[in-house]
């Protein structure tokens, strides 16, 4: 039993070391692509340089800025499920620049 727990923690710590866990993209592809892959919303669109000013203002700010809602951004991106860690993950995944 012991054993067992132990290596699902590895898997987990094994996991997390990864840019960006399968979660993290399934939270993505679940909330944020509604206005974040649609250039109508206003949104700044992800793996584009529309990030760079955004970046600009620090990982911090934008994750309160998500969880606040910023301008016609709701709360939490509508992603009541996720956690700040979440949001951060998410943010640096859509940030890049592809
Ligand atoms: C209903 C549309 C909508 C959804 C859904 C949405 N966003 Fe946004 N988001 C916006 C808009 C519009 C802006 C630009 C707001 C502004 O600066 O006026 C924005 C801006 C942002 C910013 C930049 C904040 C800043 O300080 O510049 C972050 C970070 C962000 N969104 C994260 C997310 C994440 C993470 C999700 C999914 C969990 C998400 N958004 C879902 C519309 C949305």
């Amino acid at each position: 039993m012991i054993k067992k727990f132990s290596a699902g923690l590895l898997l987990v710590i094994a996991s997390s070391a990864n840019a960006t866990d399968d979660y993290s993209k399934e939270l993505y592809e679940l909330y944020c692509t509604a206005c974040h892959a649609v250039a109508a919303s206003g949104a700044p669109q992800s793996f584009t340089s529309e990030w760079e000013d955004r970046l600009d203002k620090g990982i911090t700010t934008l994750v309160n800025n998500a969880i606040n809602g910023i301008g016609n951004m709701p709360p939490m991106g509508t992603c009541a499920e996720c956690s700040a860690e979440d949001l951060e993950d998410i943010i640096l995944y859509m940030a890049q620049e592809q």
